[in-house]
C-alpha cells in the first residue's frame, strides 16, 4: 500500500505532513487506519482554527456598552405569578403526554477533571445506593413514561471514546428498564500543538483526536444511524416529537422534561429556551446569558470581564445575574434548520495530551502542550427567532459533578442530595436530624421510582417518623 498521492499532496500544502512520518514503520492495518483518519480530517477547517485560536489570541470583542441583562422569566413570587406557572406546567404535560418531547442526554465528554476511570455516568453517586448518574437519570425517564402513560424516548450521546463502556453498562443494567433508549455517537476533532499548530500524533498511525464539544450533539443527531437506521432527527420526526430537552450527564438534581419549562418555552413560541439561576458570586463559573446587541447570548465565565461580573442593581444583586446550568430546550425544526445552515462556532481549549514525539515516544506532558477545538452548545441561543429563559432554584436543580475534591465533587453533590431529599421528607411530616448548619450528617436517598418531587411523598411517611440514620427509599 502506498500513501494516495491527494492526500499526501494535501497535508503537505497545509504543512501536517508529518503525520506520515512513520508510515514506513506501520503494517498494513495500520497504515488502513492512519489513511482514514486522516481522510476525514477537514484540512481547511483546521489551519482556519489554527490560524483564528492558536497562531492568534482569540479575540472576544465584548464591549461592555452593548451588554444588558436578558429578560427572564422570575421563579414566582406572587400568587399570579404561581398560577401562571402552574398553567404553563399543564400545558408542558399536555406536549409530554402527547408523545410530543424526547430526551437527550450529553455524555461524551472525557471527565477529566473527575478523574474517574469509566463513562461520567457509571459514576456511582448516590449518596446510600450508590446508583450511577446513568440510573438515576434513567429512573426519571421511567417514572415520568409511567406518570404520563407514555414511553418518553431516550437518547444518549456517547463519543468514539467511550461509547462501548456506556453501551455496556446499559446493557449489563437491562437498561434500567427503559422502553426506548437509543445511544448516539458524537463527532471527534483532531489536537494540535499549542505552539506549533502542527496535527499531533497520538500512536504512529494515529491522530490525537478528542470529542468535538457538546455542541457537537446537534451534527451527531442529524447525522445518520448505523446499518442505514434514521437519524435521531428523523426518528424522532416519525414519532412526532417537536420539543427536545437536553441536560447534560453531571447532575443528579436535573428535573427532566420538567412541564412548566416545557410550558413556558411554548407559549413563548421558542426555539431554544434555557434554564438560568440567580448567580450571586461574581467569581462562579458559570456561563451568564445575557442580552449582546440585542440578542439573547452566553457568555462563557472565562470571557465576562470583570467590570461586567461585578455589576450591581440597586438593590445590591448582581446585574448579570442569569448562570446557565446546561438545561436546554430545542424545537427539532430549529435543529434541523441550523444544522443545515449554520456552523457553530469552535473555541480553543488548552489541555495536556499525550503525544508521540518526533523519536517515536510517546510523552505524557507535565504542562498544557495541546489545543482541542470545541463547540458549545449554547452557541445556539443567538440563532433562535425566539426564546425564554426560566429561572429555577439551584438548591433544587443544580449541583454538577465536576471535580474530585472540592467544589462540584462527590462530597458536595452527595451531600447536596442528602439535604433535598430530608427537605423532601420534612415536607411530608417527618423530622430529619441536622447539623447546625442545617446539613444532614448521612445520606437520604430517594429513588426516582419512588417519589420524583416532594409532593409524591404526601401521606406515605408514617406520622411521627424520626430520621437519624443512612434511609434510601425506593
Ligand atoms: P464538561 O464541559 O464539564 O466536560 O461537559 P467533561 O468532559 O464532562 O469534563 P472535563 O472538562 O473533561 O473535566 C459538560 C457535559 O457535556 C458533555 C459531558 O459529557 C457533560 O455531560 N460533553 C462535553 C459531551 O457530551 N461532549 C463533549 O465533547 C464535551
Amino acid at each position: 500500500m502506498v500513501i494516495p498521492e491527494a492526500l499526501r499532496r494535501r497535508y503537505e500544502e497545509y504543512g501536517q505532513a508529518h503525520v506520515l512520518r512513520y508510515w514506513d514503520e506501520l503494517d498494513a492495518e495500520g497504515r488502513q487506519r492512519l489513511i482514514g483518519e486522516l481522510e476525514r480530517v477537514d484540512l481547511e477547517r483546521i489551519d482556519r482554527l489554527v490560524r483564528e485560536l492558536v497562531r492568534a489570541e482569540p479575540v472576544v470583542p465584548i464591549d461592555p456598552a452593548g451588554i444588558r441583562p436578558v429578560p427572564i422569566h422570575r421563579l414566582p413570587r406572587t400568587d399570579g405569578e404561581r398560577a401562571a406557572r402552574r398553567r404553563a406546567a399543564r400545558v408542558g404535560e399536555a406536549a409530554v403526554a402527547q408523545g410530543e418531547v424526547a430526551v437527550v442526554l450529553v455524555a461524551g465528554g472525557q471527565g477529566t477533571r473527575l478523574g474517574f476511570d469509566g463513562p461520567k455516568g457509571t459514576y456511582p453517586i448516590g449518596p446510600v445506593s450508590g446508583a450511577s448518574l446513568f440510573q438515576i437519570h434513567s429512573e426519571k425517564i421511567v417514572a415520568l413514561s409511567r406518570r404520563y402513560g407514555r414511553a418518553l424516548p431516550f437518547y444518549v450521546m456517547t463519543s468514539p471514546e467511550n461509547h462501548a463502556a456506556t453501551a455496556a453498562f446499559f446493557e449489563a443494567n437491562g437498561r434500567f428498564g427503559l422502553e426506548h433508549l437509543r445511544l448516539f455517537t458524537q463527532g471527534q476533532m483532531p489536537a494540535v500543538d499549542r505552539r506549533t499548530g502542527r496535527l499531533l500524533l497520538a500512536g504512529k498511525d494515529h491522530l490525537a483526536l478528542s470529542p468535538d464539544g457538546h455542541g457537537g450533539t446537534l451534527d451527531a443527531l442529524a447525522a445518520p444511524g448505523p446499518e442505514g437506521q434514521p437519524s435521531c432527527l428523523e426518528e424522532m420526526r416519525e414519532r412526532g416529537v417537536r420539543t427536545v430537552f437536553y441536560f447534560q450527564v453531571d447532575n443528579p438534581l436535573v428535573q427532566i422534561a420538567d412541564p412548566a419549562f416545557v410550558g413556558l418555552h411554548r407559549e413563548a413560541e421558542a426555539e431554544v429556551s434555557f434554564k438560568v439561576v440567580e448567580k450571586v458570586d461574581p467569581a462562579e463559573r458559570v456561563g451568564v446569558v445575557v442580552e449582546l446587541e440585542g440578542r439573547p447570548t452566553v457568555i462563557e465565565y472565562s470571557d465576562l470581564p470583570a467590570e461586567l461580573a461585578e455589576r450591581r442593581e440597586p438593590d445590591g444583586s448582581l446585574a448579570l445575574a442569569a448562570g446557565s446550568i446546561a438545561i436546554h430546550l430545542f424545537e427539532r425544526s430549529f435543529i434541523e434548520r441550523i444544522v443545515g445552515q449554520a456552523e457553530l462556532p469552535y473555541h480553543r481549549a488548552i489541555k495536556k495530551m499525550a503525544y508521540m514525539d518526533e523519536e517515536g515516544r510517546l510523552v505524557e506532558p507535565d504542562e498544557p502542550n495541546a489545543v482541542k477545538f470545541e463547540r458549545f452548545i449554547f452557541d445556539t441561543l443567538p440563532l433562535a427567532a425566539r426564546s425564554a429563559i426560566v429561572e429555577t432554584d439551584r438548591r433544587i436543580e443544580f449541583e454538577p459533578l465536576k471535580n474530585a475534591t472540592g467544589a462540584d465533587s462527590p462530597a458536595t453533590v452527595r451531600q447536596r442530595m442528602s439535604d433535598l431529599f430530608a427537605d423532601w421528607l420534612e415536607s411530608a411530616g417527618a423530622r430529619v436530624l441536622r447539623r447546625s448548619d442545617g446539613s444532614v450528617p448521612f445520606g437520604i436517598e430517594i429513588s426516582p421510582l419512588y417519589a420524583l418531587e416532594s409532593s409524591e411523598l404526601k401521606g406515605r411517611i408514617p406520622e411521627n417518623t424520626w430520621i437519624e440514620q443512612p434511609l434510601y427509599l425506593r
